[in-house]
């Protein structure tokens, strides 16, 4: 392991969503990438040093192990861990905060954070501005930043937000009007979009970009589903009540808001012209529909 070399773009989150999206990103352009990681036998991280990628242990209570990974580093990225709890929320600036102090102390010569869009301000979403307040807290280091805030991932239709199939229609119900357009990325994209910042191809006007790539009504969004499965399509608009945690609940009422702001369309795809839209998103997955659930 070696952390003195010249020219490696570090990254925090290598072996999780976003993070591993940066590091594709990277090695796909030839970049030196050093990962800063918490357990350096896991499995995620031995594959990404099978892919060339060079670990660096760190435990965010011992400075000198995040300092020592972020010595001579080109740029560094990180992002910081989901929070579900108002606990996990102050756990999410800790870590953030630590490693801002790291890259002061290393003198990193640019640092981009992997926040979420809208946090240039504060919402009331408690896990949004955890990283509002990161934000400053890296403005007020005097460190050359980058704030990259994605908006929601499309990857959550595959999971937690998916449509369904019911009589041979694919039904999308969200909490969340149907007036409302929801901002939407893939995280491939967020990879791209940072690694061009990481690695100075792209000009960020103003150090921050909100990371987009449509944004669509409930109904629009089951038509693109629709379109692709060759089904009809409906949205079904639910109240905030079905939501079971109090930080959900504040981030969807947040998402109507947020659609009355500007969104950055324009701006990511001057950085990265082929950020995806969420119809080719869909195709680009492979995404099949689920089984029809028949209820007549
Ligand atoms: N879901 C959405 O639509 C959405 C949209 C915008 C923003 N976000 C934000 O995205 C973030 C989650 O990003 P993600 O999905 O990319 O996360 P993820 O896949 O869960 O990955 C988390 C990464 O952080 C690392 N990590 C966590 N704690 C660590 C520690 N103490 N020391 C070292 N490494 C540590 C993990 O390492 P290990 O492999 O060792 O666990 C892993 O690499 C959250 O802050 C969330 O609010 C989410």
């Amino acid at each position: 392991m070696n952390t003195q070399e010249t020219g490696a773009i570090a990254v925090f989150g290598g072996t999780g969503q976003q993070g591993g999206a940066v590091v594709d990103a990277l090695l796909a352009r030839g970049a030196r990438v050093r990962a800063l990681v918490r357990s350096p036998d896991s499995d995620r991280a031995q594959a990404l040093a099978t892919r060339g990628v060079e670990l660096s242990a760190v435990r965010i209570d011992d400075p000198a192990t995040t300092v020592a990974a972020l010595k001579a580093v080109d740029a560094f990225y990180f992002m910081t861990p989901e929070a579900n709890s108002l606990e996990e929320v102050e756990e999410e600036v800790r870590v953030g905060a630590a490693l801002v102090d790291a890259a002061a102390a290393a003198r990193v010569p640019h640092v981009v954070f992997n926040s979420v869009f809208g946090a240039d301000r504060e919402t009331g979403v408690p896990h949004h501005d955890s990283k509002h307040r990161i934000e400053e807290y890296l403005e007020l280091s005097g460190l050359r930043a980058t704030m990259v805030r994605p908006t929601a991932f499309m990857e959550n239709f595959a999971t937690v937000m998916a449509p369904s199939v019911e009589d041979g229609t694919i039904v999308l119900r969200l909490p969340l009007p149907d007036d409302i357009a929801l901002k939407m990325i893939s995280i491939k994209d967020i990879g791209q979009v940072a690694a061009s910042i990481l690695l100075g191809t792209a000009d960020v006007p103003g150090g921050a970009v909100e990371v987009i790539g449509d944004e669509l009504t409930g109904s629009r969004i089951a038509a693109a589903f629709g379109a692709h499965a060759g089904l009809p399509a409906r949205y079904e608009a639910l109240p905030l009540s079905v939501l079971g945690n109090d930080l959900d609940k504040a981030m969807f009422r947040q998402f109507a808001e947020a659609s009355e702001y500007p969104s950055d369309l324009a701006a990511v795809r001057a950085i990265e012209p082929s950020t995806r839209d969420l119809a080719e998103w869909i195709r680009s997955t492979g995404w099949t529909a689920p089984t029809d659930l028949v209820r007549s």
